[in-house]
């Protein structure tokens, strides 16, 4: 990888574990947690690109929410649990390699920032619970532009605020789609395939895919 100007992550399912918090509630939920983190997940993101196309915009905390509450039916969960389940979501767990590599990387003295669908005060309480927020310069959300990824739009904000080129700029996901957003747009993206996952046909493949953060420190 060469010309590196900033190093920019995702947030949510690359840094922090969005199965996190139902994990943490799975003695209530049971056995179906998993399935039910999934679906939950799949439809926050399909609110994501639904909202986007329509033009009708709502913040990632309300997406979270609505989300929420037609998987908790699908599910046939508690509605008692909505308020701990959201109280979790905003505290999720970072994946077990991510705090050491941050710090390998800020030692080096990369600028590193994350760029995410998530609203400023959710990205900020996100990285302090976590005890990360001294190694990111930037916390970039979408709703500087107010539509979401993939819109180069959001992709775009980096670049304009560094004052750097696109392909100066290496980009981690662990999202095929969003991978596919920033290599169409030009950044040098890496795919953190954490599950095995197989690619989108999207126009784009990444050149550099890892299993987990900590192999960055080698390519880079
Ligand atoms: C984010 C979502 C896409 O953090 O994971 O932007």
């Amino acid at each position: 990888m060469k010309n590196i100007k900033a190093i920019i992550f995702d947030a949510y399912g690359t840094l922090f574990d969005v199965n996190s918090a139902a994990e943490k509630c799975k003695d209530k939920i049971g056995e179906k947690w998993e399935g039910f983190a999934n679906y939950w997940r799949t439809t926050q993101l399909e609110y994501t690109w639904l909202r986007s196309l329509m033009k009708r915009h709502k913040d990632f905390w309300q997406i979270t929410e609505d989300s929420l509450d037609k998987s908790m039916k699908a599910f046939n969960i508690d509605p008692k649990m909505k308020d701990e389940l959201l109280n979790l979501y905003k505290v999720l767990s970072p994946f077990q390699e991510v705090p050491k590599t941050l710090k390998i990387l800020k030692e080096k003295n990369f600028k590193l920032a994350i760029l995410s669908n998530g609203t400023p005060s959710l990205l900020n309480q996100l990285v302090k619970s976590n005890n990360l927020d001294d190694l990111f310069d930037d916390l970039f959300s979408i709703e500087e532009v107010g539509i979401y990824k993939p819109d180069s739009k959001v992709y775009d904000l980096p670049v304009k605020k560094y004052k750097i080129e696109k392909s100066e700029v290496v980009f981690l996901s662990a999202n095929t789609w969003d991978i596919s957003g920033a290599g169409n747009f030009g950044y040098q993206p890496v795919w953190v395939n954490r599950t095995n996952n197989i690619f989108d046909n999207l126009d784009y493949k990444p050149n550099t895919e890892i299993k987990n953060l900590s192999e960055l420190i080698d390519i880079i």
